[in-house]
């Protein structure tokens, strides 16, 4: 197993929930870890609790902050993690403005980070790049509609730099989850804390831990080693719409 010492990770989305962990377990790998997402108490909150780290500001809507940001800089690992829900409307009864705010995050979000840190990647013939699909990027669900449309896009992109950059040496990972207690159904529902923790009422859900376990063992294993696809299930949910509840 290789560890992260000398290598610098940048991590989208690491003021909450599995980035912040993903941020946490690269620093304790060795890894100096740059956080990023939009609130800036909350990422020095999280560095805190890591090492040798460094935070950054970002919407990761905004394509020229996102240039402004990272062109200039190189990184030996990307998370890019940043991502949200928002609602759980039929298609016909939804809010076209939550779905602009989740393709542009989800999908316009990423390739933005994409195009500005994989170049040097490639240039270097080394490096890691890891998104965070979800199993709603391979199944969908009622009410799911454009949440999990987005994510079929994160997984189609997975796939699509894997081939683009086939032979760079940058190795590419996609970790699909099911249901993580984080702060997204919180998110989802608009602060409405009834319905973000009915989600996960009577059964036991990921943790934001289990899932940095799972990206930190792709990005530990051998160079020439590529962990493609992690899916990780809590093991009382057997698909999107099939979940073991207690009474
Ligand atoms: N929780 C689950 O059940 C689950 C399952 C599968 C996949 N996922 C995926 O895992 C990823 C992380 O979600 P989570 O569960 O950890 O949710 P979370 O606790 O709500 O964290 C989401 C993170 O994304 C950041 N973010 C959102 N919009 C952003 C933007 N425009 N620019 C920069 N950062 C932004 C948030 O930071 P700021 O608000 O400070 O910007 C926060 O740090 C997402 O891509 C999500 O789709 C989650």
């Amino acid at each position: 197993m290789s560890t992260l010492t000398n290598k610098t990770a940048l991590v989208t989305g690491a003021s909450a929930g599995i980035g912040r962990a993903t941020a946490e377990a690269l620093s304790k790998a060795g890894a100096k870890v740059v956080l990023a997402a939009r609130r800036r108490d909350r990422l020095e909150a999280a560095a805190a609790a890591c090492g040798d780290t460094e935070v950054v500001q970002l919407d990761v809507r905004d394509a020229a902050a996102v240039e402004r940001a990272l062109g200039a800089r190189t990184f030996d690992i990307v998370v890019a993690n940043a991502g949200l829900g928002r609602g759980v409307d039929k298609i016909h009864e939804g809010d076209p403005a939550d779905w602009a705010e989740m393709l542009d995050t989800n999908v316009k979000g990423l390739l933005h980070v994409v195009r500005h840190t994989l170049p040097s990647m490639v240039r270097a013939g080394r490096g890691d790049l890891v998104v965070l699909g979800s199993v709603a990027g391979r199944q969908v669900y009622p009410g799911g509609n454009v949440y999990c449309a987005s994510k079929h896009a994160v997984r189609a992109l997975y796939e699509a730099m894997r081939l683009d950059a086939a032979g760079k040496g940058v190795r590419f990972t996609t970790v699909d989850p099911g249901m993580v207690e984080t702060e997204f159904s919180l998110v989802r529902f608009r602060g409405d804390t009834e319905k973000a923790s009915d989600v996960y009422a009577g059964m036991t859900p990921l943790s934001p831990a289990d899932v940095a376990d799972a990206i930190l063992y792709a990005l530990t294993r051998p160079a020439h080693v590529n962990i493609g696809e992690i899916v990780l299930w809590p093991t009382d949910q057997a698909s999107t719409t099939t979940v073991r509840r207690d009474g």
